[in-house]
């Protein structure tokens, strides 16, 4: 992994004059922490545990936040910080693991609690600070931790403690360094964002000005000064990213951009027609639909394995977008909707703990073979903020609030062999549920909601008659991130009607189960 030492590799480093640098030691909360400073309208940036002091004051923060971490401190090979990062100046505030680590550092004793403490307790405030002004004095946190702070030296005033840890806030007497036990970026610490806020505006100094229609307006600027005169491809997916990427770009270069839709046949119903509309009559794109419907059919015929499925996709999408592309004359960038967590995700922002912990997969997976420049507008955002951006530069909430979507389409979704037939029948179960939950004003809530037939055909009555049809599961989950999920506790009558119209409105499915699987040990496709 290469070490980052400027931070122009960041578009918005120079978007914004007030950041926040998060050091990542591994935390699930990372990222949380830095979308709910970025919510206060605070530029965030989540960066490795170990960068340097002299790579800090490149980026020039307004404060350091230090995520929480699998480990204890004490733990060979636990994620350390430099701790020459403590004397630039620069506000600091450690949260869990961080605060354990500045207490090691600036001088208090860190042991292992008795139990590991994991849910609600009470916090009690005990001293005056500005970190906790308007903070209730007794209040509900978040605590999720092995270590905890013992003791602190008279380096240290403790600031708030808890029932079963005396240490719970504290503050160093002569530093703008800070440090809570407790997780105030989760919503279980229903005042943790005021003391975020605190954090950010009192004690680091930020008005708090920076705005996501700054976001635009400045990408904007930017694409057209290194596009110039040339041609930018943008694959649509039908997806929101590549969506909103489109959009963006159609407005910063407008007939400088052309689009290609790959319509594999595994699209959900009415989304070709709907992507088109939206590019063509809205954005008055040059929109390439390629009709590859019977290719991919015909590649896809006899197979069953999920993986070779998937490989099969690939190749047969590289293979149509390649020739498209090249029909396209003096193209000489490739745009893509890449975002935040994915660059995270893949290392590439961090070199952290928690940098590898999903196989991502890129939509389409176009390889650089292709031999276009990427342009990656959106990898600085986090998927919320893509969405708000969408709406801002006037795509539709239908095509904004549109769950995630496989690249591989319904073929990972539909078991067994792909045929055309059973495509129709899963798409047309497919479109009910997604009714039905829209219907009931649940859409939104829902992290991703889909229908999958099943290969197995089971008995039957309807009427006097007996079936011998297939069945199909309904799969909804509720998560943040994708890499964890719990299934959506929808109500049993919405269940009911759902499961109902499937059976009498889809011919050749005589059966509807709902999937209770979380992820893990599940995972949220069936393939
Ligand atoms: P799983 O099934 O791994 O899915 O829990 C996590 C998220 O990734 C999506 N997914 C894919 N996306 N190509 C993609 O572009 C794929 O092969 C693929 N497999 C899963 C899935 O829809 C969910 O959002």
């Amino acid at each position: 992994m290469t070490v980052e030492t400027e931070p122009t590799s960041i578009n918005q480093t120079k978007l914004t004059d007030q950041r926040i640098l998060v050091l990542d030691f591994g935390s699930q909360y990372a990222q949380l922490i830095a979308r709910r400073v970025r919510e206060l309208n605070v530029y965030c940036e989540i960066v490795r545990h170990n960068i340097t002091p002299e790579q800090v004051a490149a980026h020039g923060p307004a404060g350091l936040i230090l995520s929480g971490g699998p480990n204890s401190v004490y733990e060979s090979g636990a994620p350390e910080c430099d701790p020459g990062i403590f004397d630039l100046g620069i506000p600091v505030l450690g949260i869990c693991y961080g605060m354990q680590l500045i207490c090691n550092h600036l001088g208090g004793k860190v042991t292992s609690a008795e139990a590991r403490e994991y849910g609600r307790a009470t916090c009690t405030v005990s001293t005056d600070d500005s970190l906790f002004s308007g903070f209730p004095a007794s209040s509900e946190v978040w605590m999720s931790h092995g270590d905890q702070v013992q003791q602190v030296s008279d380096c240290f005033v403790s600031l708030a403690r808890t029932g079963t840890c005396p240490v719970a806030a504290v503050r160093h007497r002569d530093r703008p360094v800070y440090g809570l036990q407790f997780h105030p970026e989760v919503t279980h610490t229903p005042s943790g964002k005021k003391l975020l806020e605190n954090f950010l505006r009192e004690i680091c100094g930020c008005d708090g000005s920076w705005q996501l229609g700054d976001f635009a307006e400045i990408a904007i600027r930017q694409i057209r000064e290194r596009v110039g005169s040339d041609r930018v491809i943008c694959g649509l997916s039908g997806g929101v990213d590549s969506a909103v990427v489109a959009a963006l770009l159609y407005r910063a270069i407008g007939p400088q951009l052309s689009c290609i839709l790959v319509d594999n046949g595994l699209l959900r119903r009415g989304e070709q027609q709907a992507v088109v509309e939206e590019f063509t009559k809205h954005f008055k794109t040059d929109l390439h639909v390629v009709d590859a419907r019977q290719m991919f059919l015909d590649g896809l015929a006899g197979v069953t394995d999920p993986q070779e499925k998937r490989k099969r996709i690939g190749h047969m999408f590289i293979d149509c977008f390649r020739a498209e592309a090249e029909s396209i004359s003096g193209a000489k960038f490739l745009a893509q909707g890449t975002l935040y967590p994915d660059v995270i995700e893949s290392g590439a922002a961090v070199d952290g703990p928690a940098a590898t912990i999903k196989l991502h997969h890129n939509v389409g997976g176009l390889p650089e073979q292709l031999g276009f420049e990427l342009i990656e507008p959106l990898r600085d955002l986090f998927k919320d903020e893509v969405r708000s951006l969408g709406l801002e530069l006037g795509l539709p909430e239908s095509l904004v609030w549109r769950h995630p979507f496989p690249g591989p389409g319904l073929a990972v979704r539909c078991l067994g062999e792909i045929t055309h037939e059973r495509l129709e029948v899963l798409r047309n179960a497919d479109t009910i549920v997604i009714s039905e939950v829209t219907g009931a004003g649940l859409y939104r809530s829902i992290g991703q909601l889909f229908a999958v037939l099943l290969p197995v055909q089971s008995v039957g009555v309807m009427g006097d008659a007996r079936t011998y049809e297939n069945a199909a599961v309904i799969r909804s989950v509720d998560t943040d991130d994708f890499m964890t999920a719990d299934w959506s506790r929808l109500p049993y009558d919405l269940l009911a009607r759902i499961s109902t119209r499937i059976i009498n409105e889809v011919k050749g499915i005589n059966r509807v189960c709902y999937d209770i699987s979380s992820k893990p040990p599940a995972t949220i496709e069936w393939e």
